[in-house]
C-alpha cells in the first residue's frame, strides 16, 4: 500500500520523483503528493484521484512555488487507510511552522493517542490521517536538537536523522517514513518499521523508494534497509542506523531488471504484457536449477538435508493469488513426498491455534514480500520453532528477510495490480519445492519425478503456445462482457485454476464469478445457474488418471442440461469433451499436476478483455493496491 520515493542529487527532483511515483502508481492511487526543497523553502502540491491529477497540478505551478527548481524531494502515491482519499488527506503532511513535510506508507497504530497529545499542545491538525502526527512530532523533536549540524556524518548525527529516531521510537504499528526539511536543502530522511524501504545508490544522488522499480532506471546499485532502522541519503552518502543512533552496514546488491522491464513495451496494459512474458517468467524461475542429469538445484534454500527429511508437516500460506498457487502445492507436494501439507489463509492463520513445532515446515508465499498478513503468519510460525521457507519475487523485501530460507522466482517487476506472471512462477516454485523434497528424501514416485523435471523444462515452450492462440479467447471475451456472472470449475489442481479464474474476473471486471470444485457443484452452487450462464470448466488431461476425466466430462454433461452456456479448456485431441463444449479453448498436453501451468493463461487473457470491454482500468483496479501492507 502506498508508494513512496525520495530523491537528492544533481536532477531536478520532480522529475526523477514524478517518474518514481508513475512507476509505483500500482501500490495506491487515490491520491498522490510531492514535496521539494529549494531555496531554503519547501513546496508541496498533493491532489485526490491519479498522479495524472498531480502531474497537472504541478504543472500548473512550477514558476511560482519553487517545485520545479529543487534538487531533494519526496513523493508519494496513496492507498487509504486513515481518512478518506481526498486533497486533504493526501500526503505529504507538513508541520505548522510549513518547514518539514512527511510521506508515509503503514498505519501508526497509536496516532489517536498522539494526537489527543497534539492537540493538548495546542497543534491543529488539518487532516483525518494518522502520518501528520508524525509530522508535528518531528518538528517538536527538531526543535529540541538545535545544537545538531543539519546534516549527519559518519560520526555525527544530522538533526533531521536524529529527529526522526526520536519520532520513530514513540510510534507503534507498521510505518515507512521520509521527511525532509526546508532547512536541509541536501537530505532526504527516512525509516523503517514493517513497510518496505529500499535505497539506490547513484553517482552524486541517492534514492530511497517503496520498491526498486522507482529508480532502476537511474541506478541499479541497491541498498537493503532493515526493521527499525533510518537512513539519511545526500548526494554522496547513505548512512543508516537503528532507532537509537548505532550505525549499521547495510547489505548492498544489485538489481538485474532493466528499465524496460518496468514498461509497457508497446501493449495496452501492463497485465497484458505480463501476460506475455510468462514463458520467459517460467523459464528465468527455472534457470540453473534443475541439472541436464535432472537433479535439482536450490542454491537460496538454506536448509541442510537433514533438515528436510525430518520435516513431519507442511504448511502453505499466502493470501489472494498466491494462495491459489499454495493450494497447487498441497496436490503437488503431498503426491511427490506423501508429507501431509495444510493450506491456509495467511490472514485466517494465527488468530487460531494451528500445530506445528520445529519439524514444521512452513512456505510463505508472497510476490511482494511485504503482504502483512503473511507477514504476520510467518512471525508466528517463528514464534512456534517452526521453519519458514519464502517463496517471492521481491529480493530485499521484508518476508524472504525475516526467513530461514528463500526461493526467488524470477518474474521480473510485475506493475499490474492482477497478479499474472508471479503467479506462475510461483507454481513452478512450489514444484521446484516439493521435488526437492522428494529427491532428499527418496520417494516412491522416482520415475515420475524425474519425468517431471524433464516435463518442467518444456513448460516455457507450451505455455508459448498456448498464448499464441489466444485471439478467439479476446472474442470470446468480447461476448461475456455483458454478462451477469461467470461460473469456473475445476477439479484437482483445475479447482485452484478455477479458484484464481474467478478472482482475476472479479477483481478487474466487477463482475459476479465464482470458481468451485466441480464435484461440490451439486451440493449447492448447480442452483446459480439459468439458462446462458457462461461456465468455464478446465479438463485435466485424458492421458492422466481417467476417472478425474471421467469425472469432470459428466460435470460439464450437468451444467449444460441445465443451461450453461460451457466454455471447456482442454487438452488438444481430447475429443471426449469436445460435444458438450460449446466453446472450446485447447492447450497442449501437459501432465495433470503441471496443467495450472497452461489452463490458468486463457483465463487470466479472459479477465483482462471482459474487464477491457467493459471499461475498466485493467492495470489499476478499483480499491486495490499492488502490495497490501496492512492487515
Ligand atoms: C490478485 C492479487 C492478490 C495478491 C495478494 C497477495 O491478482 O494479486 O490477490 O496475490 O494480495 O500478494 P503477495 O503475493 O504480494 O503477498
Amino acid at each position: 500500500m502506498c508508494g513512496i520515493v525520495g530523491y537528492v542529487g544533481h536532477q531536478r527532483s520532480l522529475d526523477v520523483v514524478l517518474e518514481g511515483l508513475r512507476r509505483l502508481e500500482y501500490r495506491g492511487y487515490d491520491s498522490a503528493g510531492i514535496a521539494v526543497v529549494a531555496d531554503g523553502r519547501l513546496a508541496t502540491e498533493k491532489k485526490a484521484g491519479k498522479l495524472a491529477n498531480l502531474t497537472e497540478a504541478v504543472s500548473a505551478h512550477t514558476a511560482d512555488n519553487g517545485i520545479a527548481l529543487g534538487r531533494t524531494g519526496i513523493g508519494h502515491t496513496r492507498w487509504a487507510t486513515h481518512g478518506a482519499p481526498n486533497d486533504r488527506n493526501a500526503h505529504p503532511h507538513t508541520s505548522m511552522d510549513g518547514k518539514i513535510a512527511v510521506i508515509h506508507n503503514g498505519i501508526i497504530e497509536n496516532f489517536a493517542h498522539l494526537r489527543a497529545e497534539l492537540e493538548a499542545a495546542g497543534i491543529e491538525l488539518a487532516s483525518d490521517t494518522d502520518t501528520e502526527c508524525a509530522a508535528h512530532l518531528l518538528a517538536q523533536a527538531y526543535a529540541t536538537l538545535d545544537h545538531l549540524p543539519v546534516q549527519s556524518t559518519p560520526d555525527s548525527a544530522g538533526r533531521l536523522a536524529e529527529a526522526m529516531r526520536l519520532v520513530c521510537r514513540r510510534l507503534e504499528g507498521a510505518f515507512t517514513l521520509l521527511a525532509v526539511h526546508a532547512d536541509a536543502p541536501d537530505v532526504v530522511v527516512g525509516a523503517r518499521r514493517n513497510s518496505p524501504l529500499v535505497a539506490g545508490r547513484g553517482d552524486g544522488e541517492n534514492f530511497l523508494a517503496s520498491d526498486v522499480s522507482a529508480f532502476i532506471e537511474h541506478t541499479r546499485e541497491a541498498v537493503e534497509l532493515g526493521q527499525d532502522q533510518v537512513v539519511e541519503i545526500t548526494p554522496t552518502d547513505i548512512l543508516v542506523t537503528d532507532f537509537f543512533g548505532v550505525a549499521v552496514t547495510p547489505k548492498e546488491f544489485h538489481v538485474d531488471w532493466d528499465a524496460s522491464a518496468a514498461e509497457k513495451g508497446g501493449y495496452d496494459y501492463f497485465m497484458l504484457k505480463e501476460i506475455a512474458e510468462q514463458p520467459q517468467a517460467v523459464a528465468d524461475t527455472l534457470r540453473g536449477r534443475l541439472t541436464d542429469s535432472g537433479d535439482l538445484t536450490l542454491d537460496e534454500v538454506r536448509l541442510t538435508d537433514q533438515d528436510l527429511r525430518d520435516i513431519d508437516k507442511i504448511f502453505v500460506i499466502a493470501c489472494g493469488t498466491s494462495y491459489h498457487a499454495a493450494l497447487v502445492a498441497k496436490y503437488a507436494i503431498e503426491h511427490w513426498t506423501r508429507i501431509s501439507v495444510e493450506v491456509e489463509l495467511a490472514s485466517e492463520f494465527r488468530y487460531r491455534d494451528p500445530v506445528l513445532d520445529r519439524s514444521t515446515l512452513v512456505i510463505v508465499i508472497s510476490q511482494s514480500g511485504e503482504t502483512m498478513d503473511t507477514l504476520m503468519a510467518l512471525r508466528h510460525a517463528k514464534e512456534q520453532k517452526a521453519r519458514v521457507l519464502a517463496i517471492s519475487n521481491t529480493n530485499g523485501s521484508t518476508i524472504p528477510r525475516e526467513s530461514d530460507a528463500v526461493l526467488y522466482t524470477h518474474a521480473g517487476p510485475e506493475v499490474a495490480v492482477a497478479s499474472t506472471k508471479a503467479f506462475l512462477t510461483q507454481v513452478v516454485a512450489v514444484y521446484l519445492v516439493g521435488l526437492l523434497l522428494a529427491q532428499v528424501r527418496g520417494i516412491k514416485y522416482a520415475d515420475e519425478v524425474a519425468a517431471v523435471v524433464q516435463q518442467l523444462q518444456k513448460m516455457p515452450e507450451k505455455i508459448s503456445a498456448v498464448l499464441a492462440t489466444m485471439e478467439p479467447v479476446r472474442e470470446l471475451a468480447r461476448d461475456l462482457a455483458s454478462a451477469q456472472q461467470v461460473l469456473f470449475l475445476g477439479r484437482h489442481v483445475g479447482y485452484p485454476v478455477a479458484l484464481e479464474g474467478a478472482l482475476k474476473l472479479k477483481e478487474l471486471a466487477y463482475m459476479h464469478a465464482e470458481g468451485f470444485a466441480a464435484g461440490e457443484l451439486k451440493h449447492g452452487p448447480i442452483s446459480l445457474i439459468e439458462a446462458g450462464t457462461p461456465v468455464v470448466i478446465t479438463v485435466p488431461s485424458p492421458r492422466g488418471r481417467a476417472i478425474l476425466h471421467d469425472k469432470i466430462v459428466s460435470n460439464i454433461q450437468e451444467v449444460r442440461a441445465r443451461g450453461a452456456r460451457t466454455i471447456v479448456i482442454a487438452e488438444e485431441g481430447d475429443e471426449a469433451v469436445a460435444p458438450y463444449a460449446d466453446h472450446m479453448i485447447r492447450v497442449p498436453h501437459t501432465p495433470t499436476l503441471l496443467a495450472p501451468l497452461v489452463t490458468t493463461v486463457p483465463l487470466q487473457v479472459l479477465a483482462c478483455e471482459i474487464a477491457a470491454a467493459r471499461g475498466h482500468d485493467v492495470d489499476q483496479p478499483r480499491n486495490l493496491a499492488k502490495s497490501v501492507t496492512v492487515e
